[in-house]
């Protein structure tokens, strides 16, 4: 029989639910974003964030249920993010998973947000291949990682400053375009030309990335020079940071050609990133795996399926496990 898992995601700024069955098929998946109440301050305000998770949590774990139209008593376990995320955000969702697995008598897992990323990829594959490379991009994180089997990563290299969406919403907000400002900068550089040629940074440096001097450098040529359109600023950041990432992936390609390179987190909802990782796929002969496009910001789905792996890899969560705001992917050294 199909067991049934409800999973929940608090971490930052979306409250989002999901069921997800143990053939990794998800039955419901329901977002509320919490957008339009940071946007005016041009970020993520934790205290606002962890307070709108209580308002709206209980209404979306209601939707996510009656969307896969099951009842409480039906589930087999609850999932939920545990980190690295706003502790505030993640203790709502704890609380709430906590709370709901008490009164269903089921068990609860506690679930790594960037695992859940990386295993958002079984949301459009269930077929995934290893060994793969995995880049992980997004608001807060930027790192490319290889596996040679679910649930081992290696660390190939990470940011040594800011993640890639942290650099975009920084420049979509120094350009005044609003936040988040990822989409919004995709959006515009599709329709432009890189004519400035910003520094692609630490091109030479192995698996290491770095965003922070890019984003000085859009703030100083800017200053210096406003006459180019927003359209040709955010087509030639864009450009610059599109060729890092693919520096860094056709590095890893070719040193270990494996048979999958994996795309993943808030970034990979990009179609020029989509578009620019199927080309170097394509060349390799290597398989993309990707989330489907509204699968690779945050969402609870991707917590389900990780929620499936971690039971069958650890079995539940202690009772007393709570928000590890800082937790990081475990790596194996080889
Ligand atoms: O994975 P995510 O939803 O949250 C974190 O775990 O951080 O990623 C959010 C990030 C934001 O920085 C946002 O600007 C970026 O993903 N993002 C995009 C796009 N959609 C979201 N960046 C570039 N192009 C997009 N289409
Ligand atoms: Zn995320």
């Amino acid at each position: 029989m199909t067991r049934l898992l409800l999973a929940i995601e608090t971490s930052c700024d979306e409250t989002a639910a999901a069921v997800v069955d143990d053939a990794l098929t998800v039955r419901s998946s329901v977002v509320a974003s919490q957008i339009d109440l940071h946007a005016a301050f041009g970020g993520v305000v934790p205290e606002l964030a962890s307070r709108a998770h209580v308002e709206t949590i209980t209404q979306i774990v209601g939707r996510a249920l009656d969307e896969a139209d099951v009842q409480g008593a039906d589930l087999a376990a609850v999932a939920v993010t545990s980190g690295p995320g706003l502790v505030g955000a993640l203790l709502v969702g704890i609380a709430t998973a906590k709370a709901l697995a008490l009164g269903w008598g089921v068990p609860v897992v506690g679930v790594n947000h960037l695992e859940g990323h990386l295993a958002s990829v079984y949301l459009a594959e269930r077929e995934v291949p290893f060994p793969q490379i995995a880049l992980l991009v997004s608001g807060g994180h930027c790192m490319l990682t290889r596996s040679t089997r679910p649930g081992r990563y290696e660390l190939l290299g990470e940011t040594v400053d800011d993640s890639i969406g942290e650099a975009y919403d920084k420049v979509a907000r120094f350009l005044g375009l609003g936040y988040p400002g990822g989409p919004i900068l995709d959006r515009l550089a599709a329709a432009g030309e890189d004519v400035l040629g910003f520094p692609r940074p630490m091109l030479a440096e192995g698996y290491a990335f770095s965003f922070s001097g890019l984003k000085t450098a859009v703030v100083n040529r800017v200053r210096a020079d406003p006459g180019f359109s927003e359209t040709e600023v955010a087509a030639s950041f864009v450009a610059a940071c599109m060729d890092v990432l693919c520096a860094k992936l056709r590095r890893a390609l070719e040193e270990f050609g494996d048979p999958a390179l994996a795309i993943v987190g808030g970034v990979a909802a990009s179609p020029i990133l989509r578009a620019r990782a199927q080309v170097l796929a394509d060349e390799f002969g290597t398989r993309l795996l990707i989330p489907p496009q509204r699968m690779a910001t945050d969402n609870a789905a991707m917590i389900g399926v990780a929620g499936w792996h971690a039971l069958a890899a650890s079995g539940p969560s202690g009772p007393s496990f709570g928000p590890e705001p800082d937790l990081r992917l475990r790596f194996a050294s080889t």
